[in-house]
């Protein structure tokens, strides 16, 4: 027997704090009109834990389902921040939403919410009943505030979805994950420091390795970019979105873009640009939805849905 996944809640959160464009002109060498031209990001949330946001939108993730906690019998959470090397943050989640099943971090840098949703549907195939899936990080804290290269990018946040599963084989109707560790150099933060990156090449490659990884699962799936509804992608530039959506064929209209308003949120960006898109009613029902995100590692990770209206 197939047993497939739907979500049947979701929810998000970001700090208070905002930094502005603006903000940042006043601690380095940068300015708004560059940030907006090379990036499309206008401001970000910065703050807070990566547990407390986490616990804040899987709050709101399992009120909207309205569930038991008790009933969640899996707790996947992608970040690249964990509060602590040990334990898992998701132990730190688990806890304080009064949770008792298993729970563990992944960590695939921007692809994570993708390989974590992929991942939960694995579980339910072979038994799990219900999945909590959070995409969360804080990458400010491993932001260095003094390098304009970086600082103007990156942000906190958090998504995260409850997953019920099917009797049937579900919404989820392709995946494909990817990773090639050869291209480490070009993004990384070793442990207790900061990120460090080679934009330029992380750029080319990212537009790259989104539209294979896209083409792979819409090939899974049986689908062409034509039956696409929404794209979702990784929210880290908008040059990149432009690029890949562009040699996708789906046209922006097509595309839920909020990095403007978080900036790169990197586990949290995909579920935050989905869930804005479905609470805007932009989403309905047999709507194919196509995720697609790629992160440091150099990681890609893409996911074909059918949209189902909890
Ligand atoms: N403000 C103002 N000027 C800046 C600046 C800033 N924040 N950062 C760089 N510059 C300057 C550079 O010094 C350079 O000046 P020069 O021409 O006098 O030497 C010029 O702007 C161009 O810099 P460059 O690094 O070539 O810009 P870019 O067009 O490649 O844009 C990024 C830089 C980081 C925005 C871009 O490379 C990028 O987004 N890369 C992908 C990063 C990413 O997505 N990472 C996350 C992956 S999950």
């Amino acid at each position: 027997m197939t047993t497939g996944g739907r979500i049947i809640g979701w929810g998000t959160a970001l700090p208070d704090k905002v930094l502005t464009n603006d903000d940042l002109s006043a601690m380095m060498d940068t300015n708004d009109q560059w940030i907006t031209e090379r990036t499309g990001i206008k401001r970000r949330h910065v703050g807070g834990s990566t547990s407390s946001l986490s616990v804040a939108s899987a709050q709101r993730a399992i009120a909207m389902a309205g569930v038991d906690p008790s009933s969640i019998d899996v707790l996947v959470l992608s970040t690249t921040t964990p509060d602590r090397t040990v334990p898992a943050t998701s132990a730190t989640v688990q806890n304080a939403l009064g949770l008792r099943c298993g729970a563990f971090d992944v960590n695939a840098a921007c692809s994570g919410f993708v390989y974590a949703y992929v991942i939960a549907h694995g579980l339910l195939s072979i038994g799990a009943k219900r999945a909590l899936v959070i995409g969360t990080d804080t990458l400010s804290r491993i932001t260095d505030w003094s390098d304009r290269g970086t600082a103007i990018l990156f942000a906190d946040g958090s998504g995260a979805c409850v997953v019920d599963a099917t009797a049937d084989s579900g919404q989820l109707l392709g995946w494909d994950l990817d990773a090639d560790g050869s291209l480490e150099h070009l993004l990384y933060a070793e442990v207790g420091g900061s990120i460090h990156m080679d934009g330029k090449e992380v750029f080319r490659r990212a537009v790259r390795i989104m539209v294979d990884s896209a083409h792979k699962s819409l090939a899974k799936a049986g689908l062409g970019v034509d039956d696409v509804a929404l794209c979702v992608p990784h929210q880290a530039n908008a040059r990149i979105i432009d690029a890949a959506c562009r040699q996708l064929g789906i046209p922006l209209e097509r595309t839920a873009v909020v990095l403007h308003e978080t900036g790169n949120t990197s586990s949290a960006s995909i579920p935050l640009a989905l869930f804005d898109a479905a609470d805007r009613g932009r989403l309905n029902d047999g709507d194919i939805v196509l995720m697609v995100g790629f992160g440091a590692g150099m990681t890609a990770a893409s996911a074909v849905v059918e949209w189902r209206k909890p």
